[in-house]
Order: C-alpha cells, then structure tokens, then sequence
C-alpha cells in the first residue's frame, strides 16, 4: 500500500466516550469561534488524516513556504493554504485554546493555538491563484475572509459518519480487501459525462481499481449540487461499470477553483486515501479562461516522482468523434473538429433547464434523465 504523505496517516479524532467527554467539558471554558463551510471542510479533512502529515491548521511556519514555493516548512510538496481566519478583535492569543464551532452553535473541535499572524491576501492570490481578480470564485472567497490567520493543532469531535464519505483508513482497508495494488483516483465536481468516463476507463485497463471520488464540500452556487450528482454516478456505475472495479466515496472538501495548485493538493489527498495514480485531464480544477489547458499536468512536473508519491495520469482533452464512432483525443484520432462533439457546461446547463437531453455521445441518457429532473425540480422550486 502506498504511504501516505509525510509518512504518516494522521488521526486527529477524538475516540467518543471519555476523551469526547473531556473535549467537550475543557471547551465550555474556552473562547469560542464560528467557522466558515470551507473551513469546516477543512477540519473534518484534518480530523480523518486525508490532509496528513497537517495536524492543524498551518501557523505561518508552514503558510508562507505554501504560498511562496509549495512546501510545507520540512520541504514536503504542498500547493494550498489551509487556514483559520478570525477577526482581529476575536484573535485568541497564541498558547492558549479555542472551541471550534459550525454555523449552528455545535462544537465540532478544540485548536491549540500555536500562532496568531496578519497575512497577505494579494500575495496570496497572485501566488496561489495567478490571477487578483475578485470575479475568479477562489479569489473571491479568500478576499471574503477574515483578517488574521491562527494556526496550531486540532482535536475533532467524532460525529456520525456519513456511509458515503470513506476516511483514508477505510479506503485504504477496501482496497487491502478487495485485493488492489493499483488504484487511480479521480476527482470530479460534476457528473460523470462521456469524456470523464473515458479517461477513468483508459486508466483502469492498467490499473486494478478506480476509486470514483466526487468532491462534496463547497463548490460554487452553478455547480451541480453534491446529492444530484450522486445519484447520476449511481446511475451511471449500474449500468456502465464492474462493479468490482470501482469503489465510489464522497471527499468532503471544498472547491478552490485553484487550477495547477489544486490539482496537486487534490492528488496529496488522494494519496492519502491510497491511490497510486490520479487522472488530471484537461483545465483540471479550473474555471472560465484563467489557467491553460494543461498547465495543472504541467506543474506536476515541478516535483520529482518520490516526493509527490502518487504517479499522475495526464489526458488530453477528450471527446466524441462521429467519424472514428467513439470516444478519443488529439492523441488518437485525426479528424476535423467538425466531427467531435463538445459542449461546453454553460451549453449543457442551458439544454437541461430546457428540457432538452445532451446528445448521447456526451452524456449517457441515464445520466442526463437525472439531470434534467434536478433542473426541473430548482425551476419549480
Ligand atoms: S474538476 O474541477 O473537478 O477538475 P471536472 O469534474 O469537470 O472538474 O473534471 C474532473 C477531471 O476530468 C479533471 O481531471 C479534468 O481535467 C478531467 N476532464 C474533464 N473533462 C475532460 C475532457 N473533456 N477531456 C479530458 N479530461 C477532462
């Protein structure tokens, strides 16, 4: 089995029944501080180890090697800031601990507050987005959030699992049953259309499993909701796929629109949950015209195979081809784009709120049945 990052699977759970009890007892003392949903994302991913070797939130050790070059203060790659904000009148000082709190008042954690720093969002966008435009949704996000920045190790609540949202160790313990040595992860914030589902089928001719791995955590208001897209990748696993060759788990993490950096940050997670290869396909995490076409394949590049770990599958922008009557990419087919079917999503969007079916050849027509139930069912609501 592959070693996940860093060496080391974290665990930042708490067991339920004493320590629990301890937890919630020490945090009725301590100040207490409401989370955004990313950050939220961010702790759950924390407490399962999907984000080892991170303990915690970063403290500006890690934060500024992140932003500046992709490394974690001991060198290890890392592309993405994942961070605590508090207003500056809220700051806890640094030593002491603070209760984490959702949205409707639940604890959900303790941090131990390590580090308490001011940040550059400007550089932080430049860097880690290319791009200062507050349109671009990552950005926008980042801009949105608070002042100061506190980092230090967390201890997380155990809640109820979610049957679909396997932790690394559990992947991990599947693929160990199911007998795979090799498996490719895919990331995916959409459903599952014809090109996605070529490039996983290209990658398991060679490799023994798939894990399906949809991100779940926030993503912008026009992406398709999260429980609409599961029961697409359902649909579509039922009648296209071995079932024994494919294991579907939601990662909840929340969307950056980051392009090159994501991938990366997406690849790490995986890894962490077992995979030995992942696919980066084409504008990998991307949105509207900020990164190239390939230039997430391209920063993989930047890091040497040992350090990364997990070996990242690249494909060329994939489509339907009339003429060749399959699917195909610059790579293995020569014909005249006239012959390929693409649609870009806006075009996909507006077809479903019409009520019209995307052409077989870039949607499977059980999949897009679904799609056009959800439009139907937002229109109406
Ligand atoms: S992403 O934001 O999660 O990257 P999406 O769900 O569309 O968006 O893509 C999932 C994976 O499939 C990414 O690796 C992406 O690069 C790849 N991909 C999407 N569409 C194509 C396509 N037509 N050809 C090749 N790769 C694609």
């Amino acid at each position: 089995m592959i070693a996940p990052h860093g060496g080391k699977l974290v665990n930042r759970t708490t067991d339920s029944g004493q320590a629990e009890a301890e937890l919630r007892e020490a945090a009725k003392s301590l100040r207490r501080l409401t989370l955004t949903g990313r950050e939220l994302n961010d702790l759950a991913l924390i407490g399962n180890g999907a984000l080892s070797p991170l303990t915690g939130f970063m403290t500006r050790k890690d934060y500024d090697p992140v932003v500046i070059s992709m490394r974690l203060a001991g060198g290890l790659p890392w592309s993405i800031p994942v961070v605590l904000a508090v207003d500056r009148e809220e700051a806890p000082t640094a030593g002491t601990r603070a209760g984490l709190y959702d949205g409707d008042g639940e604890l959900r954690g303790v941090i131990e507050v390590e580090d308490v720093f001011e940040y550059d969002k400007a550089r932080e966008a430049r860097e880690v987005y290319r791009t200062q435009e507050a349109q671009h949704p990552g950005v926008a996000a980042l801009y949105e959030r608070k002042d100061v920045l506190i980092g230090g190790p967390v201890s997380i609540l155990p809640r109820p699992g979610d049957p679909e949202s396997l932790s690394p160790a559990q992947t991990r313990a599947e693929f160990e049953h199911r007998g795979w040595k090799t498996i490719v992860g895919f990331q995916t914030r959409n459903p599952v259309h014809r090109a996605h589902e070529y490039i996983q089928k290209c990658a398991l001719e060679t490799v023994d499993g798939l894990l399906l791995h949809p991100l779940v955590g926030e993503t912008k208001s026009d992406d398709i909701p999260a429980d609409v897209r599961m029961r697409c990748y359902r649909a579509l696993l039922d009648n296209y796929y071995p079932a024994d060759r494919v294991l579907l788990s939601t990662l909840p993490a929340a969307m950056r629109y980051a392009g090159p950096r994501e991938a990366i940050f997406h690849a790490i997670m995986r890894k962490n949950h077992g995979c030995t290869h992942f696919i980066v396909g084409r504008d990998h995490a991307g949105v509207g015209s900020y990164y190239g076409t390939y230039d997430a394949q391209k920063l993989f590049d930047e890091f040497s195979p040992e350090e990364l770990g997990i070996t990242p599958l690249k494909f060329e922008n994939s489509f339907f081809c009339r003429r060749c009557q399959g699917m195909a990419s610059r790579k293995t087919c020569s014909h005249d784009t006239a012959n390929h079917v693409t649609l870009s999503g806006t075009q996909v969007r507006e077809m479903l709120r019409a009520g019209e079916l995307p052409p077989p050849e870039f949607s499977r027509p059980e999949v897009a049945k679904i799609l056009i139930e959800a439009a139907r069912e937002t229109a109406s609501a």
